[in-house]
């Protein structure tokens, strides 16, 4: 998938590393333009002239096994310099007349690289001739090709980085993309900017300027409508466009009565009082209660939400005249299409509903400004736009909102027991510092009542569990490590001051095997 034909740019082939969209990151951060494209599309398209690197990325197949493996060898003789990281080392060695074999030591975690001779690829990549790299391979490359030389090895990997310098190909056994691996970024700035001499042309600053340009081309003078959450990606496509096409956009706000706790005050502050948007407030807390009501099994749960909320969208969106598009905030690893490059499916764990990607029946043309870009990014640009930290840099709130952080039937007293809950936790962790250390963070409501003692009485209340996550992006999440004066100083509070909460637990199983939401 070319998404951007103007910009010169690295292209990424993905053989299903799990490190892919990592690469990816790191090219932008260092400045420049870079797209991801699946192994399985490549060999069916031509590259476009803006191609001016190729990186091969991991992956978890064995180059040997010719039949799951069809590269395209052209690729390493269109006269583009080429990057290959762990079996995309391994796939240019073979390709090249090399040869790879299982390694009799595999190489997970650090080790350590040295020098053999001076190559562009690492010129300021060493330390006194060596560097600690971060390692993830059983395979490795046994016999050099042709023309190529050794640049450095590790100790269970004698040809762990290697080149031909004349052809311009580039082979790297460990992962420069990974923070592990120390001065990683330097190999990737080298390969960018001193092999395939690209310049610098990607940044919030005129992402911000190209984008506002872009909307304004595709929107003319027709009128756009946005559903607006309150979370990173809606709040700044609606600012995005706000500075775009000014009075032309109306958002509309859907408040189903499952946010957090005074969530629907601040959406109304922000960004009709202080940004003076056009906005639209929807209270619908009563329907979706009413819908939910004795509802326990939690895809049921989900589907009653994400199908009202659609429904009351497009209600609205019907009222206002001469709506042409429909703004969205779609974001570049949702297009991704690498996903199946082992041509394994993954199960479906959750069917979840984002606000932003729902109403598909509307007749209207969709503006997606932010499809090229990663979080990450989205977040630079949010404070380009004057978005203000605090919504910038806001966990994840997913679109079911509280109903999937309260197992068992959902009704108005759990709804307002588990927004206290969730206050006290996150107001602690922005107080002592913690908020942003960690990805996502919640409190959640167990229907389960357990005996406690207050005072000289019985209590008789609904157990609390917290959840603390760390993550690069969400598909995998280890738990936050509290100190134990934090979890006493959070557990008091919520037992003091919530009447129907007694006892406080905290969730410490990681992603897999359980997910981050409990539903
Ligand atoms: P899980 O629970 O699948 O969550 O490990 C991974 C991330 O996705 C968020 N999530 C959702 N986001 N709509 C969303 O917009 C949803 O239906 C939904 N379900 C889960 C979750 O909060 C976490 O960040």
């Amino acid at each position: 998938m070319h998404l951007e034909n103007s910009l010169n740019k690295i292209l990424i082939i993905d053989f299903g590393s799990q490190f892919t969209q990592l690469i990816a990151r790191k090219i932008r951060e260092v400045g420049v333009y870079c797209e991801i494209i699946s192994n399985n599309k490549i060999n069916k398209k031509k590259l476009d002239k803006n191609v001016k690197g190729l990186v091969l990325s991991g992956g978890p197949l064995n180059v040997y096994q010719n039949k799951k493996v069809k590269f395209n060898k052209e690729l390493l003789n269109a006269k583009i310099p080429v990057l290959g990281i762990c079996f995309g080392h391994q796939i240019i060695s073979k390709e090249m007349g090399g040869k790879v074999k299982q390694s009799k030591f595999r190489e997970f975690g650090l080790a350590k690289v040295k020098k053999v001779k001076n190559s562009i690829l690492t010129n300021n990549f060493f330390k006194k001739g060596q560097c600690d790299v971060w390692m993830s391979h059983s395979d490795e490359v046994t016999k050099l090709p042709k023309n190529f030389k050794v640049v450095a090895k590790s100790s269970n990997s004698k040809l762990c980085i290697v080149e031909n310098k004349k052809k311009n190909l580039y082979g790297i056994q460990f992962h420069p993309e990974v923070t592990h691996t120390n001065n990683g970024k330097i190999i990737l700035k080298n390969f960018v900017f001193d092999i395939c001499k690209l310049r610098k042309n990607w940044s919030s600053k005129n992402q911000k300027i190209k984008l506002i340009k872009e909307v304004r081309n595709q929107v003319g003078n027709s009128k756009v409508i946005c559903a607006l959450s309150g979370g990173v990606d809606s709040s700044v496509v609606a600012k995005l466009l706000s500075y775009a096409i000014g009075k032309k956009l109306t958002c509309i706000f859907v408040n189903t009565g499952l946010l957090r706790k005074n969530e629907e005050y601040q959406v109304i502050e922000t960004f009709k009082k202080k940004f003076k948007l056009n906005l639209i407030y929807i209270n619908a807390e009563k329907e979706f209660l009413k819908k939910l009501k004795n509802v326990i099994d939690p895809e049921k749960k989900r589907k009653i939400i994400g199908n009202l909320f659609i429904k009351i969208f497009e209600k609205c969106a019907k009222k206002i005249k001469n709506v042409k598009f429909l703004a969205q905030g779609t974001l570049y690893p949702d297009l991704i299409e690498s996903k199946s490059v082992t041509g394994s499916q993954t199960s479906k764990i959750k069917s979840h509903h984002n606000v932003g990607g729902l109403p598909k029946k509307m007749n209207l043309k969709l503006v997606e400004p932010l499809k090229y870009l990663f979080k990450d990014e989205v977040r630079k640009l949010g404070l380009e736009l004057n978005l203000s930290k605090e919504i910038i840099s806001r966990h994840p709130f997913p679109g079911p909102g509280l109903a999937i952080r309260m197992p068992g039937i959902i009704t108005k007293d759990k709804i307002k027991i588990l927004k206290e809950a969730d206050y006290y936790f996150i107001k602690s962790l922005k107080e002592n510092n913690l908020y942003d250390k960690i990805w996502q963070a919640y409190a959640a409501l167990l229907p389960v009542k357990t005996v406690g003692v207050m005072g000289d009485n019985r209590t008789y209340e609904y157990l609390c569990l917290l959840r603390a996550i760390t993550s690069e992006d969400g598909m995998t999440a280890d738990f936050f490590e509290f100190k134990k004066s934090f979890m006493q100083s959070i557990s008091n509070q919520i037992v003091n001051n919530i009447r129907g909460i007694n006892r406080v637990v905290y969730d410490i199983t990681s992603k897999p095997p359980s997910t981050i939401e409990l539903e």
